[in-house]
């Protein structure tokens, strides 16, 4: 049967996408849950708490009441002129809600955006370390990532001089930066971001700006490239502020000029984003008390690990600046964080993402913790892995 399939079917080359490293970790914990182990949780990128109870709220009358039909292809109406409203409220800047785009996550604004922005074969800078799908999304679709290595003098951000050295070396068409960061957590002041953003659009390279942990940052406020110009793609999500991964709903900023070729695609694709994450996303906005609570949160939890990994020997890790991670290196202890990762798992009860995951050069010496999880569960793992590296 497998044979006669194998010999019927092969797999397309662009399926052939890496796995993402953390769902296999994921499940290795799964395992140990299951035959009756603990583990705490700090390798999944996602909030433990809930939705904003606003959001909750309007999907139940929502699902009492209406009828959940197709929504247009760009999104409901009073969802786009609400997120509008969002960039008056948060950055003091008016958008068009013309140009907003709902998405299925933020995942589905890469395909569309990548996809009206990019031919195949063209290339797209990418700041190393970095989320993986941004590689994958691309390669899958025909493009080519490329890797612009990034370090502490530039506070692991992608520099104008980096990205221009490599357009010189060979065309670029795009350029995708985050701020703040996954895994870094690092984020870029309002100066580097605009620095960037002219030198790319002098050169013609397209600037993707994933925004998506907007809202969540510690040291100074997020900037939004929609601001610094009106070319730049913004992506953007419900999924990390506002706790709502399952839902499946983002947005995008997009050129003027993309609006329709992003209609159409997504009439294609997807038709539309489903309607009752639509409505509640777009109650999601009446729950920022809630989740400026849930922001505290984060804060304690990051106040307990820069205070307690360093008396345990994670001493050097990347500015955690936002988001809800903390990328260590961990050289001192290994050269093998998928060894490293996968024991603390096992022998100290501690899921943690080995840093293979986003960088494929250095990821060997790095670990990202996720400090998405309870004030209670960072000190616990504090703990058991102290005690774990002093029983190696
Ligand atoms: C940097 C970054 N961008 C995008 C996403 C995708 O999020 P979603 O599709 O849920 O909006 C994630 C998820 O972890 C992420 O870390």
């Amino acid at each position: 049967m497998l044979e006669n399939a194998k010999r019927l079917i092969a797999p397309s080359l662009r399926s052939e996408v890496p796995p993402f490293i953390v769902m296999d970790v994921m499940a290795a914990a799964a395992k140990i849950e299951a035959a009756g182990g603990r583990v705490i949780h700090m390798e999944v990128g996602q909030p433990a708490a809930s939705a904003p109870s606003a959001a909750l709220d309007a999907a139940r009358a929502a699902l009492s009441g209406s009828y959940l039909g197709y929504t247009e292809a760009l999104g409901m109406p009073s969802l786009r002129q609400r997120i509008a409203r969002h960039y008056d409220e948060q950055y003091g800047f008016p958008i068009d809600p013309g140009r907003i785009i709902v998405t299925t996550g933020s995942s589905g604004g890469f395909i569309l955006a990548f996809l009206a922005l990019f031919e195949a074969g063209d290339r797209v800078a990418l700041a190393n370390p970095g989320y993986p799908p941004y590689r994958h999304i691309l390669s899958a679709l025909g493009c080519e990532p490329v890797l612009i290595q990034t370090s502490a003098e530039t506070r692991w951000a992608m520099t104008p001089d980096a990205l221009l050295a490599e357009h010189r070396r060979k065309p670029l068409k795009g350029v995708l930066v985050a701020s703040p960061a996954n895994p870094t957590g690092t984020m870029m002041q309002t100066a580097a971001l605009r620095a960037l953003i002219d030198a790319a659009e002098a050169e013609g390279i397209s600037v993707i700006s994933d925004e998506i942990y907007h809202g969540l940052d510690y040291a100074f406020a997020a900037e939004t490239a929609a601001r610094l110009s009106p070319n730049a793609t913004v992506v953007n999500s419900f999924s990390k502020y506002f706790c709502m991964t399952g839902w499946r709903v983002g947005w995008l900023v997009a050129p003027e000029i993309l609006v329709r070729p992003i209609e159409r695609l997504q009439q294609n694709l997807a038709i539309s984003v489903p309607t009752l994450s639509q409505i509640a996303a777009a109650a999601a906005f009446d729950g920022r008390e809630e989740m400026e609570n849930v922001k505290h949160g984060y804060e304690e939890n990051r106040r307990i690990l820069l205070e307690g990994l360093p008396k345990i020997g994670f001493d050097r890790f990347l500015p955690v600046d936002g988001a809800f991670y903390l990328y260590a290196d961990v050289s001192r202890f290994t050269g093998d964080s998928i060894d490293f990762a996968r024991r603390m798992l096992e022998e100290a009860g501690v899921a943690t993402t080995p840093g293979l995951d986003f960088d494929p050069l250095h990821g060997r010496e790095f670990l990202r913790f996720s400090y998405a999880g309870s004030a209670d569960h960072m000190r616990e793992a504090v703990v058991k892995i102290g005690e774990w590296i002093g029983r190696r």
